[in-house]
Parts: structure tokens; C-alpha cells; sequence
């Protein structure tokens, strides 16, 4: 068996680092080579797993020696960028799920991945990465028809719409040949109110503990499709995320996609 794929955790203190720290516990194909946190936090020099024998240390900065394997960011938006350089700098695989991130910064993803395998999702779970096949299936067979993208979260998310939301307008919108950006309407209220042709309409809902709830619909006079993912529980984005750094390990620099990870 080939030796385990080292795996950097940035944004380890978070929901979802501390889920995918469980995940890689599970696993003896990728192995814990780093915990980073927030500069100045209280997890600093914490052990990760307390019971095991030499226990791995939360840390603010990563060790010299570590220059192979893949770095998994899972923080926040203005985190990103140091996140990014740090994989460039140790040539790491870049595997992240942070969301709300800019035009610059996606472009920077795109730059990236002329030097390193670069594999960003807004979300990493199985069902969605199908969903999203499904949408731009729908998409390209019924151009006409209009398309509202509708999701729910918990109270406490940064983003709005969530970036998969925003994934799923993209893929409908690059199977009709649209511009996303000039045909997004990210709320609607005021000017906004009245549905244009060619829209792709977004509704965000704040509510509860709900874990990630995407509706995408298509309509024209008389019928429509619903196409629906709700994810119950955040452990499917840690196992989508360790199987995707499983998966981009050793691959050659270039932009991959969950997708790619599923339907591969
Ligand atoms: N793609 C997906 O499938 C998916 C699924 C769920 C969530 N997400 C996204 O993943 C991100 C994290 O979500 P979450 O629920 O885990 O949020 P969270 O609990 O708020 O965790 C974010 C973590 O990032 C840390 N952080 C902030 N700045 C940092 C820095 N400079 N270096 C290292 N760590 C830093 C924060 O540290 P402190 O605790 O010290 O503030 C916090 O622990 C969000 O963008 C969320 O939307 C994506």
C-alpha cells in the first residue's frame, strides 16, 4: 500500500476543520501533517487528537519540512489569500470550501493552477456535485425556461446567496452561454421585483440549525422541474473534502472540480 497522503487543515478550530480532523482519524489513506488556526488563537499548541501517543499540535504556522502533500482551506474569505500563497510557497495541492470569495480571488484560484493542482468547491458533497450535473442538463434542454435558484441555512452563515447557490446559477448559465454576472439577480426587492427574460433569480432563507437546503427551479407557462439537495448533516462536506484531497494528490497543476472527483 503506498504511504499515506499528508493532509494541512487551515481554519482547524472551525466547524468544518474539526469535522474533517475526525474524518482523517477514519481514514489510513491521508494522514494529519498540520492543524493551522487563526493567528492568536486560543487553540494554539492545544493537542489536535489528545489521546494519542506524540500528539500534533494546533499551530498558527506551518512547519518548515512540510512540502508535499495537499492543504485543505476551510476558513474565511479574507483568509484566503494567505491560504493560497502558503500551498503556491510549499507546492501543496489546494483543496478549499471557503465561500464568499471575490472575482479577484477566483481569479487568483485560476492563476494558481498553472503551478499546482487547485480544487475549490462551494460545496463537497456527493448529492450536490450530481445536482449540479442535473441543473446544467436541465438548463441547456429548456433555454427558454426561467430559473430561480432558492436556498436556506442556519443564522450564522457569512454569505448570502451561498456559494452554492451561486455554483449552481454558473453551471445553468455556462449550459445556456449566458453571462453570469449580467444575468444574476442576487435578491429580489425593489428594481429587482419584476423577473426579467434570461434572469437567474436568487432567494436566501436564514433559519434554525438548517444544514444546507438548495432548490433549483425551472418554469415556463403550465409546468416546471424542482430540482432539490438538502443535506441534514456537515460530516458529508468533511468526507467529500478528505476524498477530494485523497483524490488531487499527485495530480498535475490545473483546475479541478468536485465533479471531476465524482463522475472521474
Ligand atoms: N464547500 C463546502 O462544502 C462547505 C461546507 C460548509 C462550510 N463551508 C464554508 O467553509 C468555511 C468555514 O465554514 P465553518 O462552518 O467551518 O466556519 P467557522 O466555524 O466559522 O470556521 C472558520 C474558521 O476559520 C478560522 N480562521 C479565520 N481566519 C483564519 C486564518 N487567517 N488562518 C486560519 N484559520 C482562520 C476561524 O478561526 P477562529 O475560530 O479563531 O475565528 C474559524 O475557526 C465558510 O466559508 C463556509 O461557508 C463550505
Amino acid at each position: 500500500m503506498s504511504p499515506p497522503i499528508p493532509v494541512v487543515i487551515r481554519g482547524a478550530a472551525g466547524r468544518m476543520g474539526q469535522a474533517i480532523l475526525r474524518v482523517l482519524e477514519e481514514r489510513d489513506d491521508v494522514v494529519l501533517a498540520a492543524a493551522l488556526v487563526r493567528a492568536g488563537s486560543a487553540q494554539v499548541d492545544r493537542p489536535v487528537y489528545p489521546s494519542t501517543e506524540v500528539p500534533l499540535r494546533y499551530a498558527e504556522a506551518l512547519a518548515p519540512g512540510v512540502t508535499t502533500g495537499v492543504l485543505v482551506d476551510f476558513s474565511v474569505a479574507e483568509a484566503f489569500d494567505t491560504g493560497l500563497a502558503l500551498a503556491l510557497e510549499r507546492r501543496l495541492a489546494f483543496v478549499s470550501g471557503t465561500t464568499g470569495l471575490d472575482e479577484p480571488r477566483r481569479a487568483a484560484l485560476d492563476r494558481a493552477a498553472g503551478s499546482i493542482p487547485v480544487l475549490w468547491s462551494a460545496n463537497f458533497s456527493l448529492g450536490v456535485a450530481v445536482l449540479t450535473r442535473l441543473v446544467r442538463d436541465a438548463a441547456r434542454a429548456l433555454p427558454e425556461w426561467d430559473c430561480e435558484i432558492v436556498e436556506a441555512h442556519h443564522g450564522r452563515k457569512l454569505d448570502a446567496p451561498s456559494g452554492t447557490a451561486l455554483a449552481l446559477g454558473r453551471a445553468a448559465a455556462a449550459d445556456r452561454g449566458q453571462d453570469f454576472d449580467a444575468v444574476a439577480v442576487l435578491a429580489r426587492a425593489g428594481e429587482q421585483a419584476v423577473r426579467r427574460e434570461a434572469q437567474i433569480g436568487f432567494a436566501a432563507v436564514r433559519a434554525g440549525d438548517i444544514v444546507g437546503e438548495h432548490t433549483v427551479l425551472l418554469a415556463t407557462a403550465g409546468e416546471r422541474i424542482e430540482l432539490v439537495h438538502r443535506a441534514t448533516d456537515r460530516w458529508i462536506f468533511a468526507r467529500g473534502a478528505v476524498a477530494a484531497a485523497r483524490w488531487i494528490a499527485g495530480r498535475p497543476p490545473g483546475r479541478y472540480t468536485i465533479e471531476d472527483v465524482v463522475f472521474s
